[in-house]
C-alpha cells in the first residue's frame, strides 16, 4: 500500500514545477508579444513585414479556395521587373519605360493606345519641403483623363486645395497613392517633392536654361 501512495514531498515538488512552468510561460509570452510589436504607435519604426506572399498565405485569398493553387505567386511574376523599396517592391513606372511590361490600355481592345500628355504641374509647398512636381506623362501612360478630371482634380493649375493631411487621409493624390500606386513613406517623399526651391531651385533652373543655349 505504502508504495502506491505518492509521498507528500512528491506532490509538493509537482506543484512547484507546475507553478514554475506557468510563470515561465506567461513571461515568455509577454516577451514574444513585445518583440513582435516594439512600437505600434510609430508607423515608421514598425519592423519589416513579409511582402508579396503567395496567394494562399497573403491573407486576401481563401487558402481553401479551389482557384488559389492556379494563381501565380507575385514574387515569381515580379522577378524580372524593376525593383523598388516600397509598396509591392516594383517600380512600375521604370518597368513600363524599359518595356518590361506592356499593359493593354483597353481591356477589350488590344490596339488601343493611351493619350499621353507631357505636362508637369509644379505646386509650391509651404515650409521647407521641396516643391511638388506632378507629372502628367507618367500618369497618362496608364490612366484616362477622366480618372482624375474633374472628380478628383479640377483641370486648372492651382484650382485645387491639396495638403499632406488630405493625401494621408486618402483624398487627392491619396485616392491612389498608398492604395494602387506607391505609398507615402519616408522613402517616397522625394518622388513627389522633387523640385528644389528658393535659391537652389532658381540656380538649377538658370543652369539648365544656360546649358540649352
Ligand atoms: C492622376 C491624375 C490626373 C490625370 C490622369 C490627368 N490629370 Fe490633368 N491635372 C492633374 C492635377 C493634379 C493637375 C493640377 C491641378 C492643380 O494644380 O490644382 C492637373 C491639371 C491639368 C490641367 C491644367 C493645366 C494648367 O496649366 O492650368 C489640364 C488642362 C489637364 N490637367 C488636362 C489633363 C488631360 C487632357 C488629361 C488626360 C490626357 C489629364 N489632365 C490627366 C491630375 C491629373
Ligand atoms: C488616379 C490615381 C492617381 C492619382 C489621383 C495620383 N496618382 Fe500619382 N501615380 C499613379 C500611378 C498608377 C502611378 C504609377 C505607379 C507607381 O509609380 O506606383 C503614379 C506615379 C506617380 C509618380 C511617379 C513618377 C515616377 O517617375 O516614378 C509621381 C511623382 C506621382 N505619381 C505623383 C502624384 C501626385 C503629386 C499626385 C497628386 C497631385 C498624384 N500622383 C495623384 C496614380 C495616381
Ligand atoms: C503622392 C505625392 C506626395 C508624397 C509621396 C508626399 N507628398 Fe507632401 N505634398 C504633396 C502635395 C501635392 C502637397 C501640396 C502642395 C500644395 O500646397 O499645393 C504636399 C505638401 C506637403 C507639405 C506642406 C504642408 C501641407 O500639408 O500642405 C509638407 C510639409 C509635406 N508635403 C511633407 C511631406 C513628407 C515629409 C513626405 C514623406 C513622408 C511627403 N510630403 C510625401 C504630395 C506628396
Amino acid at each position: 500500500m505504502n508504495v502506491q501512495m505518492p509521498s507528500l514531498k512528491f506532490i509538493v515538488l509537482l506543484f512547484i514545477v507546475a507553478a514554475l512552468l506557468l510563470v515561465f510561460g506567461v513571461v515568455h509570452q509577454a516577451g514574444a508579444a513585445e518583440r513582435k510589436n516594439p512600437n505600434v504607435f510609430n508607423r515608421l519604426l514598425k519592423p519589416k513585414k513579409p511582402f508579396n506572399l503567395p496567394p494562399a498565405k497573403d491573407g486576401y485569398h481563401d487558402p481553401e479556395g479551389e482557384g488559389v493553387a492556379y494563381l501565380q505567386p507575385p514574387k515569381e511574376a515580379f522577378k524580372d521587373l524593376v525593383p523598388a523599396k516600397v509598396g509591392n517592391h516594383v517600380d512600375w513606372v521604370r518597368s513600363l519605360e524599359s518595356g518590361k511590361i506592356t499593359p493593354r490600355y483597353d481591356r477589350l481592345d488590344p490596339k488601343a493606345k493611351p493619350i499621353v500628355m507631357d505636362l508637369n504641374i509644379v505646386r509650391e509647398v509651404k515650409g521647407s519641403m521641396p516643391d511638388v512636381a506632378y507629372p502628367h506623362k507618367q500618369h497618362t501612360e496608364w490612366l484616362d483623363c477622366s480618372n482624375c478630371h474633374p472628380a478628383i482634380f479640377i483641370p486648372q493649375k492651382g484650382a485645387n486645395q491639396i495638403s499632406m493631411a488630405a493625401i494621408l487621409m486618402g483624398q487627392k493624390c491619396g485616392v491612389c497613392h498608398g492604395k494602387v500606386a506607391f505609398p507615402i513613406t519616408a522613402k517616397t517623399c522625394r518622388k513627389c517633392h522633387s523640385r528644389p526651391k528658393g535659391r537652389k531651385g532658381k540656380k538649377a533652373k538658370a543652369k539648365k536654361a544656360a546649358s540649352k543655349k
